[in-house]
């Protein structure tokens, strides 16, 4: 980084020039009378005070404080493996790691706007581009663009121009670098327990064919999908992966313009299908995370669970064998869609280390790092000009995917809606678990998309 080692020099001959006084003073009052020893001594403290607020911000200006709600096993794994590439190029910064525990962000994303309205930002921090990014960061002005890392990095060809044109993109300048993408709608499953019940899945699953499953799981004793909502965003996401298979990802971009209401027939019937989904659920749902839903699925408690694929770093984490202890489908109805939810990092306004967040920056944006972060974070690196040989089978899979389906962005991830609409979701979801009424549910979402700027 081009201005590590001004710093450092800088840390250095300041306390050089401190313990310098130090010395001085000291041979002086050996010599001297005692009140010439005290005024001196005064002097020095006075310098010394005088001096710390320099001292101490050379030295805080080797940190970088980087904010995310990055803990999980394969997550804070994943993280790390972007840490270390950052300190392989820039030894001698200090990262301090903000992650806010809580998946999805929904414990992370109320400390972040506090701390943005109190002027007191981390250097950067992670967010879904879209309406998450534009909304909550950009015109608020708590973002610097970064568009000159495009140009000098050459990354103006590197990473897909629909996300950076139309996600991250306001008045021709890009507010964030993209470190992985992920694809929300995937269904795990636990091989050997499909297996031992007789259950087969070949490439692609219908609702009928899952519902099957399920009930054979459930004749068997077994809680056919796993779910982990003590945040509920994980049962949102359910219903938005199945409300994809419904609709198709024309009838995604219908709803989310506003062309299609949501209590549409087919939102009705995705409601429906969610609340049927509901059925098959661990009984202790509300009390997991979303990764300790993944977990017991690997330990055969469940069979399946519709999740983003953040699961797949679990996978890794936990050493599991692709095909022999887990795998993997589309959501019901989903073939040919690719729900993104990519994982961007800002660069705050008044960023407290505004040189290490660029370094960072371009750290997450090189080849090195997003061939090091995806491999453990489930995602597929954002850039397009990677070594595939370096990625199992999920992510080849996924990179398939990626080039050939339709994409859509996620509402429940903050992307394709506002974040009223978002929490107005998370509240219906909440409230359908209990009263299983699919007009409120429906009817709560017109009003809410009416309320909203967008979706209309
Ligand atoms: C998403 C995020 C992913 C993953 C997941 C679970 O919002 O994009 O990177 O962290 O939450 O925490």
């Amino acid at each position: 980084m081009r201005s590590i080692s001004p710093l450092v020099a800088l840390v250095r001959s300041a306390r050089g020039w401190r313990s310098d006084v130090g010395l001085r003073e000291t041979a002086r009052r050996r010599n001297s009378n005692r009140c010439r020893g005290l005024w001196l001594g005064l002097l020095g403290s006075l310098l010394a005070l005088w001096l710390a607020p320099f001292t101490s911000k050379a030295a805080d200006e080797n940190k970088l404080e980087v904010f995310s709600w990055w803990t999980s096993g394969g997550e804070a794994a994943a993280l790390e493996a972007l840490f270390s590439a950052f300190k392989t190029q820039n030894p001698g910064v200090d990262i301090v790691n903000a992650a806010v525990a809580g998946g999805g962000g929904s414990a992370a994303r109320p400390v972040l706007q506090t701390r943005l309205a109190g002027h007191n930002p981390p250097d950067t921090w992670q967010t879904h581009p879209g309406l998450e990014l534009m909304d909550q960061y950009v015109i608020p002005g708590y973002c610097e663009p970064v568009t000159d890392l495009y140009r000098t990095n050459g990354w103006d060809n590197a990473f897909p121009k629909n996300l950076v044109v139309s996600m991250m993109t306001k008045d021709r300048k890009i507010y964030a670098v993209l470190a992985g993408v992920h694809r929300g709608n995937v269904l795990w499953y636990n091989t050997k327990l499909l297996e031992a019940n007789g259950i087969k899945i070949s490439g692609r699953l219908t609702f009928d064919e899952f519902f099957a499953a399920c009930d054979k799981l459930k004749a068997a004793g077994i809680p056919a999908l796993g779910v982990g909502d003590s945040g509920i965003w994980t049962s949102a996401e359910l219903f938005e992966n199945t409300l994809l298979g419904v609709v198709g990802p024309q009838g995604w971009s219908k709803l989310f313009s506003g062309a299609m209401q949501w209590d549409d027939p087919q939102v009705k019937q995705a409601i429906k299908l969610f609340a049927k989904m509901l059925d098959y659920v661990n009984p202790d749902h509300s009390a997991l995370s979303w990764d300790q839903a993944i977990k017991a699925l690997m330990e055969g408690k469940v069979a399946f669970s519709s999740m983003g694929d953040w699961a797949d770093g679990e996978f890794v984490a936990a050493h599991k064998k692709e095909g022999e202890d887990f795998g993997w489908v589309n959501h019901p109805g989903t073939d040919g869609s690719f729900m993104v939810i990519a994982d961007g990092f800002t660069l705050a306004k008044n960023a407290p280390h505004k040189e290490a967040a660029l370094a960072w920056l371009k750290t997450i944006g090189s080849k090195e790092a997003q061939e090091a972060f995806s491999p453990l974070k489930g995602s597929i690196p954002a850039r397009t000009d990677v070594d595939r040989s370096k990625f199992d089978g999920y992510h080849q899979w996924s990179m398939d995917s990626f080039a050939k389906d339709q994409l859509v962005a996620s509402c429940v991830h903050g992307e394709a809606a506002p974040a009223a609409f978002q929490q107005v979701l998370n509240d219906v979801v909440t409230a359908f678990m209990v009263d299983k009424n699919v007009d409120n549910f429906a009817n709560t979402l017109v009003q809410a998309a009416r309320e909203s700027e967008s979706p209309k």
